[in-house]
C-alpha cells in the first residue's frame, strides 16, 4: 500500500488555520479520500496533558530550551502513536501545526536558532517531512487582535487558559513571522505560502488548488 500524504498547516496565532483544516478535512471527505486531523501540542493524551503545561499562562518561568524539548517531546509521541500509523495505513495525514512551528516559535521568536530545531527535529522525529505545508500569512496586527480575543472569551466561557504565547509581546511574534518567511524561501517546494488579507473562501480555494496538485503528483509516482 502507498504511504498516505503528511499535510501541516502553520501560521501565526489567529491565522485562521482552525478555520481552513476544518473546511479541508470536509473537501477530503467529500471526495471520499481517507484522512485524519491531529494537532500539535496535543493530539495523544500525553500531548493534552504536555499542551496544557505548555500553553496555561500560569507556567511561568518555562525556560526555552525546556519549552522547545516539551513541544519536541510531544511531537515524537504523536509521530509513533497518531501520525506514523496513518501514513502506513495510506491515509491522509492534516496536522495542526508541526516543526515548522518550533522552528518559528522557539527557533525565531524565543531566538534558539534554526540550526538547533533541525538538529532535534533530525535525532527525535526520524527526520519526517510534510510533503505539503499550507503557511498562512494574513496581515500581522489582524491575526493577533483575533487570537487575543478568542483566547480571552475561550478563557470566560471555559476556564480553559491557553493564552500563554498570545501574552508575549508584538517584537517576538515578528520574529516568529519572519522566521515563517525565511522557511516558506528555503523550502518553496514544500511550502505554499497563503498570504495577505483574503476571504475564508479565498484561502480555502487556494489550499484546495494546492493539496489537488499534490495528490495529483503523489498517484503519478505511485504508478
Ligand atoms: P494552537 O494550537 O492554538 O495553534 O496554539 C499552539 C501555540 O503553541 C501557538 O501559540 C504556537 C505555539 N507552538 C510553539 O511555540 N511551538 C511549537 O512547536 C508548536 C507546535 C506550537
Amino acid at each position: 500500500m502507498p504511504r498516505g500524504l503528511f499535510i501541516t498547516l502553520e501560521g501565526l496565532d489567529g491565522s485562521g488555520k482552525t478555520t481552513q483544516i476544518k473546511r479541508l478535512a470536509a473537501w477530503l471527505e467529500r471526495h471520499r479520500l481517507p484522512h485524519i486531523v491531529t494537532r500539535q501540542p496535543g493530539g495523544t493524551a500525553i500531548g493534552d496533558r504536555i499542551r496544557q503545561i505548555l500553553l496555561d499562562s500560569r507556567s511561568t518561568g518555562l525556560a526555552p530550551m525546556a519549552e522547545m524539548a516539551m513541544m519536541f517531546a510531544d511531537r515524537a509521541q504523536a509521530i509513533a502513536e497518531v501520525i506514523q500509523p496513518a501514513l502506513e495505513a495510506g491515509r491522509i495525514v492534516l496536522c495542526d501545526r508541526f516543526t515548522d512551528s518550533t522552528e518559528a516559535y522557539q527557533g525565531g521568536g524565543r531566538e534558539l536558532g534554526s540550526q538547533t530545531v533541525l538538529e532535534l527535529h533530525r535525532l527525535l522525529c526520524g527526520a519526517l517531512q510534510p510533503d505539503l505545508t499550507l503557511l498562512l500569512l494574513p496581515g500581522f496586527e489582524a491575526s493577533l487582535a483575533r487570537a487575543r480575543r478568542r483566547n480571552h472569551r475561550v478563557e470566560q466561557q471555559t476556564g480553559q487558559n491557553e493564552g500563554r504565547f498570545e501574552a508575549e509581546q508584538d517584537a517576538f511574534f515578528r520574529r516568529v513571522w519572519q522566521k515563517y518567511r525565511e522557511i516558506a524561501a528555503r523550502e518553496p517546494e514544500r511550502v505554499a505560502l497563503i498570504e495577505g488579507d483574503l476571504s475564508i473562501d479565498e484561502v480555502h480555494e487556494q489550499i484546495v488548488e494546492a493539496v489537488s496538485e499534490r495528490l495529483v503528483l503523489a498517484e503519478l509516482q505511485a504508478e
